[in-house]
């Protein structure tokens, strides 16, 4: 049998601790240390998820510094993930960041750069590309089930009451919906028009979007935005941290259309998940049931060490090449909504 890969947690939030809840149920993952810029987080951290104290760190230095952790889980704020993804990979840590990569595309390039020159594996975390049922969406437009595909819409989006000092809605803490959860209706946009040509992502070659802006920060509130591939794939993606929507994938085409009701954080358990195909013409639709035998971030560990383990330079269910293509896309969706954030205001920029 191999050996475990050994994970450190590095910031102590709210999405640490379910990945480290999960992580329980992977096949190859041991979490074994943590770190926190507070000793005391770290301290409970480590008590809630059975970390021996000697490796509840109360610095992310002294996390990356820990020679049994193979592997470090980023989940700071999207600013802190450049910074800390750099330091992880200096240190010779593999890195499973928390999405996005980071606020923008240069920033994200950094951080591949510096696991590439490093030789550590570097896997942006979304998660839902490692389910099961993501992957039995993509065997089903592979096989033609739906026929010529032309549009998909997909949205993920909440309504978070208004606090300047969240994450949320913060502008030096990378607030706003397009940073948050835009990445997802993207990333599963450019899968599935992927998917048509046998591929794993298909960057889009024209975007237009709209949004509104909260007066006070200046992030973004809600966002849309109408993606067109090169293949005649058309998206429409929406995301939002101040509007209520219906958060599902619907993938159109010539034979039928496939709904996807649980697209992103698919299961909280090991309950199974439906995906419902209308095929053309048809009454009702048909249930296609997925039934997962671990819980969803367990999977995205898995991916990770299974990829480390083959010896890849990159994890295939969400490669460095798709988070730079996702990237580029935020980039300009944010350009067109008007958002700036003050992290990428320096003295030289025209803006500052
Ligand atoms: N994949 C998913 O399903 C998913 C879900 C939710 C969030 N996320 C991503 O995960 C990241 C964290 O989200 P979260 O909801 O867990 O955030 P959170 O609850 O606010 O936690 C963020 C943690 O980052 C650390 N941190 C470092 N610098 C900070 C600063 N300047 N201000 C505040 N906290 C700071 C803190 O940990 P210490 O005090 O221990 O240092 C804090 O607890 C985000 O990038 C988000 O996009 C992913």
């Amino acid at each position: 049998m191999t050996k475990p890969l050994r994970w450190g947690i590095l910031a102590t939030g709210k999405i640490a601790g379910v990945f480290a809840r999960d992580l329980a149920g992977s096949r190859t993952g041991r979490l074994v240390a943590v770190g926190s810029r507070s000793a005391e987080s770290a301290r409970r951290f480590a008590d809630e998820h059975g970390i021996a104290p000697a490796h509840a760190h109360g610095s992310y230095e002294a996390l990356l510094a820990d020679p049994e952790v193979d592997a470090v889980y980023i989940s700071t704020p999207h600013p802190q993930h450049e910074e800390w993804a750099i330091k992880a990979a200096t240190a010779g840590k593999h890195i499973l960041c928390e999405k996005p990569l980071a606020p923008d595309l240069a920033s994200a390039r950094r951080v591949v750069e510096a696991a590439r020159a490093q030789g550590v594996l570097l896997m942006e975390a979304f998660m839902y590309r490692c389910h099961p049922q993501t992957i039995r969406v993509v065997q089903l437009i592979r096989a033609g089930v739906l026929g010529k595909v032309g549009l998909v819409q997909a949205a993920f989006s909440f309504n978070t009451p208004f606090d300047p000092d969240s994450r949320i809605w913060n502008n030096a803490l990378g607030g706003g919906g397009i940073l948050d959860v835009g990445g997802y209706p993207v990333s599963w946009a450019r899968l599935v028009a992927g998917a048509v040509e046998g591929h794993p992502f298909l960057d889009p070659v024209h975007i237009s979007s709209a949004g509104v802006r909260h007066p006070q920060t200046g992030v973004d509130a809600y966002a849309a935005a109408t993606l067109s591939f090169g293949n005649d794939v058309i998206a429409q993606v929406s995301c939002g941290v101040g509007l209520t929507q219906e958060n599902v994938v619907r993938i159109y085409g010539s034979e039928g259309w496939l709904l996807v009701p649980s697209p992103y954080v698919v299961t909280r358990d090991l309950s199974p998940t439906t995906l419902l195909l209308h095929r053309a013409g048809a009454a009702a639709p048909e249930e296609i049931v997925v039934t997962p035998d671990r819980p969803l971030y367990a999977y995205e560990a898995d991916a990770f060490a299974d990829a480390l383990a083959a010896g890849l330079r990159d994890v295939p269910a969400m490669s460095t090449a798709d988070t730079l293509g996702n990237m580029a896309v935020l980039d300009t969706w944010l350009r067109q909504v008007g958002v700036v954030y003050a992290h990428a205001i320096s003295p030289a920029s025209p803006l500052a």
